[in-house]
């Protein structure tokens, strides 16, 4: 009998992570020491990019992107609306203007259609980026995009916030994991700890360009540099300049420590995953009035989430919760929202996403699930009428 609370998504901390963060408190560095280089060139590796630079959170990964690619008042920029409220907001950070494009039915990523559509609908020079999001983790199939985004000038940040590990099989039969820089310009990883890999709050930004990178740099400690082939005058040792507006959007080192030990089980979190989707799958798929997340051969799906559609939403939550089964919806669209209602946005713009957000909820999904706690899950939800 469970009577432990299930949550929906949970932290996975090991001694092994409890000593690694231990052993950098006892060091001589807090903040910046070298663990934040060593984490970066970890986790570059492990997603097959050049650049990693790890920040304080992945929504200041975010505004350090749409500062880096210079959005500016007016600039309008394609976001999905089933998504988490930051990836939106960055844009507006920086005064830019959100506009929503509808998700697909299936896999309810932005719907590559829609968006093309709306380019064709629109003067050329209309639109400035667009934001993809890997939700729930599953990769978004990015090499279609990209064409569509050479063809109209625009660049590509993805939000890889669910799907570090997750990949897409291209075309020509190549591995495209999230994050790789093959076709974003930017990608941003967050490290709360619901996500694949926790170091408390933390993030990272992913990207081929060293261009973008230096600026990324920049831009994350208040927009100084202390690198005397880039400075205007040199007063000594002591100098350095604040050449743009930056921020503070650091990690600490103890936060790189916990960041490097999670990595390396990383690949062990995914298969663990990808088994209880498995185990999910096979049962769920047999419920009347249930609908399993879409999986395609071609896909390697990270399931940060794993979304059912269900018809009666309300009713499979409040019963799961008296279960002490603590489902979540992901997510209210984001159109929706008083503050983006405000802007002009309105019920009825996006149907897809408006009936999406109706009938989904996210089943409880982390590699520390037990057997035990699994069967119950799919016990409850077998049971419920
Ligand atoms: C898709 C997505 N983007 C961005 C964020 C922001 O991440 P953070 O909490 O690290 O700022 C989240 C966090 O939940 C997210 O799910």
């Amino acid at each position: 009998m469970i009577i432990k609370p299930i949550p929906y998504g949970h932290q996975h901390i090991t001694e092994e992570d409890i000593q690694a963060v231990i052993e950098t408190l006892r060091s001589d560095y807090l903040t910046q020491g070298p663990k934040i280089n060593e984490f970066e060139a970890a986790f570059a590796e492990y997603m097959g990019v050049k650049y990693a630079v790890a920040v304080s959170n992945a929504t200041a990964g975010l505004h350090l992107c749409t500062i880096t690619l210079g959005v500016k008042p007016i600039d309008k920029i394609i976001v999905p609306p089933i998504t988490f409220v930051a990836t939106a907001n960055c844009i507006r950070y920086c005064g830019g203007e959100v506009v929503f494009c509808d998700i697909d039915k299936e896999t309810y990523l932005m719907d590559i259609h829609k968006l093309k559509s709306m380019l064709e609908a629109a003067p050329k020079g209309t639109y400035k980026g667009i934001i993809l999001v890997d939700f729930a983790g599953y990769p978004v199939k990015l090499k279609d995009f990209k064409k569509l985004a050479d063809e109209y000038g625009l660049w590509i940040i993805e939000d890889a916030c669910h799907a570090p590990g997750g990949y897409f099989i291209d075309d020509e039969g190549k591995k495209q994991c999230c994050g790789n820089g093959e076709f974003a310009d930017l990608a941003v990883f967050s490290f709360h700890p619901v996500k694949h890999i926790a170091t408390g709050e933390g993030g990272m930004i992913t990207t081929n360009s060293k261009e973008l990178y230096d600026r990324l740099c920049l831009y994350r400690t208040h927009g100084i540099t202390k690198d005397s082939a880039l400075l205007y005058e040199n007063h000594g040792g002591w100098y350095y300049e604040m050449q743009e507006l930056g921020y503070n959007y650091r990690i600490t080192d103890f936060q790189a420590a916990l960041g490097i030990s999670q990595l390396k089980r990383a690949d062990a979190g995914l298969e663990k995953r990808q088994k209880i989707a498995k185990q999910y799958n096979q049962v769920f798929a047999r419920v009347e009035n249930l609908l399993i997340p879409y999986i395609a051969d071609n896909i390697y799906h990270a399931y940060h989430l794993y979304v059912i559609q269900v018809k009666d939403r309300l009713g499979l939550y409040n019963y799961l919760r008296k279960n002490h089964i603590y489902t979540q919806v992901h997510y209210i669209p984001l159109h929706l929202m008083p503050y983006y209602q405000g802007l002009g946005n309105k019920k009825g713009d996006l149907p897809i996403a408006e009936e999406y957000y109706e009938h989904c909820l996210s089943l409880p999904m982390y590699p520390s699930l037990t057997d035990e706690e699994i069967r119950y899950i799919i016990k409850k939800i077998e049971k419920y009428r």
